[in-house]
Order: structure tokens, then sequence, then C-alpha cells
């Protein structure tokens, strides 16, 4: 059986992966050690019932690490560049599956989501790269909604508009969105009782708490609660943010396109007042003018988890939104209609949990792959 040192597993990411390893079993399979970087000595999780959890082990001490077959690290991109090239002068040469940013561009790296990119996956494994990184939430959930058509070879360029949840930001961030909805009803509870206060003044009074000086801001910087925040992650020249940028570099990095063959994506990035799925509104061009019912069939084959929403406004309501999608597995894909711009010009809507395939579950699934090898 293979070992597989645990890190990161604490926090929320890697709660959710936890999670889903317990629900599926995924520990009969392998022998887990836990690692801390705080809490070294204290018992681990209990994942057997029938054993005692083994004290956790040091998730900075490289003699321990370089033990495990598999390391999956779901502790962020300051641990990966602390501990990985560590790893690698004491000859470690066991496989790296990392949450983070930090190694995805890397050659010898490739980026797990097995469902759209298995056979680039296999293709990496057989010639020895040892490090799998989870993708860009964004990305990742684009090409799992819409994987019919990018890997099918159909679209020529593709502009996303994102809709992104607080869960991207961070735990932190999400407590903090809620508390700005605590504090923007708190300011307006009483007027909102009073049936006869105008609503021009509740609006005033909300704007007011929005814009002092004790609203809780610190994660985000600015109100995103009753607001919305057009920018994600860092600039990038040319006017990018660093989560735009990422839109082409991973699509194509994904889909193993270079030079030519190339997909152009670009589109702006925005976060919004949702707690844990990722949506975005595509325009794609197609490379021919495939007709609305092959583009539904096409996408609804890419995997199992799409689910084709019809276009209209009772089955986009009900399924087609976060509140319906958030917390599954499921890959909801709606809107899809040609636009008014020629009968290549396809508009989509897609969301998906952040949190699930848009993180944990594609290093889960690359764990099975391991495992099977
Ligand atoms: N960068 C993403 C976001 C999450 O801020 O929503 C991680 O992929």
């Amino acid at each position: 059986m293979k070992t597989v040192g645990m890190v990161g597993w604490r926090g929320m990411v890697g709660s959710v992966l936890l999670e889903r390893m317990i629900a599926e079993r995924d520990f009969e399979h392998l022998e887990a050690v836990f690692f801390s970087g705080s809490q070294v000595g204290q018992p681990g999780p209990q994942i057997h019932s029938e054993r005692r959890p083994a004290p956790l082990l040091d998730a900075h001490c490289i003699a321990d690490l370089a033990q495990m077959d598999i390391i999956l690290s779901c502790q962020g991109s300051a641990y990966t560049r602390a501990v990985r090239p560590q790893l690698a002068a004491a000859g470690w040469d066991g496989y790296w599956i990392d949450a983070a940013s930090e190694l995805r561009m890397r050659e010898d790296a490739a980026i797990a989501l097995d469902p759209v990119n298995r056979a680039l996956l296999e293709r990496a494994l057989e010639s020895g790269v040892k490090n799998y990184i989870g993708g860009n939430c964004t990305v990742s959930l684009m090409l799992l909604g819409l994987g019919g058509l990018f890997c099918g070879g159909a679209v020529d360029w593709a502009s996303a508009m994102t809709y992104q949840a607080a869960s991207g930001a961070g735990a932190a961030a999400m407590r903090e969105m809620l508390a700005q909805m605590g504090a923007l009803h708190d300011a307006v509870a009483a007027d909102l009782s009073n049936p006869a206060a105008a609503v021009l003044h509740i609006d005033r009074r909300l704007a007011d708490c929005q814009r002092s000086a004790d609203f809780p801001q610190s994660e985000f910087g600015a109100p995103l609660a009753g607001s919305l925040l057009p920018w994600i992650d860092g600039e990038m020249p040319g006017g990018q943010s660093r989560e735009e940028w990422k839109a082409a570099a991973e699509t194509n990095r994904i889909l193993g396109l270079t030079g030519e063959r190339r997909i152009a994506v670009d589109g702006l990035c925005v976060r919004v007042a949702t707690m844990r799925c990722h949506a975005q509104a595509l325009c794609i061009k197609l490379r021919r003018a495939l007709p609305l019912e092959d583009i539904e069939a096409m996408l609804a084959a890419q995997n199992p988890w799409v689910e084709v929403v019809p276009n209209n406004r009772t089955a986009s309501l009900a399924g087609l939104s976060p509140a319906a999608v958030s917390g599954g597995l499921r890959i909801a894909v709606g809107r899809l209609r040609k636009l008014q711009m020629g009968p290549e010009y396809l508009a989509a809507f897609t969301l998906g949990d952040q949190l699930l395939w848009g993180a944990a579950e594609p290093l889960r699934r690359l764990l099975g792959i391991l495992m099977r090898r």
C-alpha cells in the first residue's frame, strides 16, 4: 500500500478534500500519514474507526516527508516554495500533488484535471513527471463545463466574464462577506420592519454603512456585500488581473495546446457576494457554425458531472445558480444560444462549486490515478 503524506488538511480546501476522501472510502486504498506545521505530536484526524489516530508529524521535517510515496499539500504556495526544493535536494523521488499555484506553470509539472486532460496526464506520468498541481478554480470549472467544445477543437476563441465567490479568497474572506451582510442588515433592520420607511431612505443608510470607516473589509479591502469587486488577484502587464491572465495560460496548458494551436481566452474576473460557487458568462467564437443541438450533445457527453440546463427562464432560475449548484459536484451549463453576431457565436453560462471541482476534487482524483498505477 502506498503511503500518502497529507499536509494542510485542516484548512478549507483540505477539509473538503478529507470529506470527499472519506465519503469515497479512499483511505481503504492508501496509508495516510498526517502532517502539521503547528500541532506536531497531537492526534491526527479520526479516519479509521477501529484505530487510534497516529500523532501528527512535522510538516517541515524533510526526513519524515521523504518517507512518503506521495505528498498531497493543501498548505499554500509559501509551503511549497519552502519544502519542495528541499525534498528534491534530499533525493526524494515521490509524487507531489499540490493545491497551490506555485508550480503550476513549470515544465516539470502538469495541471491535474483528469476528466478534461486524462491523456495528457497519462503522458506526463509515463515521461516521469512527479508534480501534479490543481488548476485555477475558474479555469478548471470552465473546462469541466465546456470541455465538450474545448477538447473537441471547436473553439476559435472565448471571452469569459466571471462571477467569483468569496471562497476563492479563502475562509476568512467568506466570514468577512457574511459579516458585511450582517452589518448592512443591522444598519437598516429598524427601517425594514417599518412598512412606512421609504426604500430610498433605506438605500442611503446602506450606502453610508458600506462607506463608513468601521465597515468590516480587512480581507477584501472594499465592500463586497451589496456591491462587487471588479479585480481579483495581482496586476499583470497590459491591464489584466492575474486571475484574467490565468484563463489563457492555464486553459492551453491543461489542454496541451502550444504555438498556433493555442486558444485565446480572455475576459474580466469579478468577485460577487456568493459563498462557494464560481460562475462565468462566456461568449465563444466557434470554428464553425455547429447546430445548437450538436453543441448541447457535445457538452453533455464530455463528462458525467455536466448538466445542460435548457435555455428557458424556469429551468435557468431553478438550476443555473449558485444556490442550486453550491456544495455538490454538478457542473451546470446553460443559457446556450447563438448570439446576434452570427451562427458561430455562442453564449453560455456555467457554474460549479469552487471548493469541490474548483479545488479538492481534481487532486483527489489524481491521487486515485496514482493509487491504481
Ligand atoms: N483565484 C481564485 C479566486 C481562487 O480568487 O477566486 C483560486 O483558484
